[in-house]
């Protein structure tokens, strides 16, 4: 039984892929700010996501889409300083992905202001030709499929995705082209644990899921979900490692080793 313990080297895209191949999880984080991003990096947290959810947890928006890429910078320099050993990755805001050129400039500059080793970008078939630009230009991508709150109107509303048989097909058929445009990671957002799972060992790349099962390569929580405050109703794939832990540098840890031991997710956080 695995139990969580600080990182001994610095996390890397190869690292993870290696991970991987073991069939070793790997655990994931968003984080907003320095001082918790120090706690999940002593915590022995792998990836540590700079989310576009910060517009709806610290800034009070109703969903992510007044986040720009200047707020997505400042909260990246502060958690790039909290970080030592973890992976940074950090998201591609709503509006900042408009063209081919504005995605790579924007991308460029999330890189160097940060220090991001990956950056997330929502959009499944629509966004290809900018995953083959970015990694083109050497910036590793993670692409965000499944469930993508920056549609939240298109989609009208937060919603389970890939349920039925079309609609699952052509998550299989995304995914596979996303990985063939050179994307490095893939995120799934609430989409069934059967589909989930197809997805995951159909590609070579680390898929990450929330709300996709317990078989993704790796986990990925909002820390306010994972510490129990979330201002609303938590979604229902998420747990409050608070109750069972009486800090919160061990209620992380227990997150860590929950994904590591593969007992979290449970049955009850996943969707079928
Ligand atoms: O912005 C975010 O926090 C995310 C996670 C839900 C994966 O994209």
């Amino acid at each position: 039984m695995y139990v969580s313990k600080p990182l001994d080297k610095k996390i890397t895209l190869p690292y993870l892929r290696k991970l991987k191949k073991q069939g070793e999880k790997f655990a994931c984080l968003t984080a907003y700010d320095y001082s918790f991003a120090r706690l999940m990096d002593k915590s022995g947290v792998e990836v540590v996501l700079v989310g576009d959810s910060l517009g709806m947890v610290i800034q009070g928006h109703e969903t992510t889409l007044p986040v720009t890429v200047e707020h997505i910078e400042y909260h990246g320099q502060a958690v790039s300083r909290g970080l030592e050993k973890s992976l940074l990755m950090v998201d591609m805001p709503f509006g900042s992905l408009n063209s081919q050129q504005q995605a790579l400039d924007n991308a460029s500059q999330i890189v160097k202001k940060t220090g991001a080793q990956v950056v997330k970008l929502e959009g499944g078939i629509t966004q290809i030709k900018t995953v083959e630009t970015l990694s083109k230009y050497n910036i590793p991508v993670c692409a965000h499929v499944g469930l993508q709150p920056q549609s939240v109107h298109k989609m009208g509303g937060y919603r389970v995705q890939g349920r039925d048989h079309d609609s699952a097909i052509e998550m299989k058929d995304t995914a596979l082209q996303i990985q063939e445009a050179g994307a490095d990671l893939l995120l799934l957002e609430c989409v069934p644990e059967a589909l989930a799972t197809e997805i995951t060992q159909l590609l070579q790349i680390p898929v990450i899921g929330i709300g996709a099962g317990a078989n993704c390569d790796g986990q990925i929580l909002v820390l306010q979900d994972l510490i129990g405050i979330t201002p609303d109703r938590p979604p229902s794939f998420s747990k409050n490692f608070m109750l069972e832990n009486d800090s919160i540098e061990t209620a992380i840890s227990a997150y860590v080793t929950a994904v590591k031991n593969k007992t979290f997710p449970a049955a009850s956080h996943c969707f079928s």
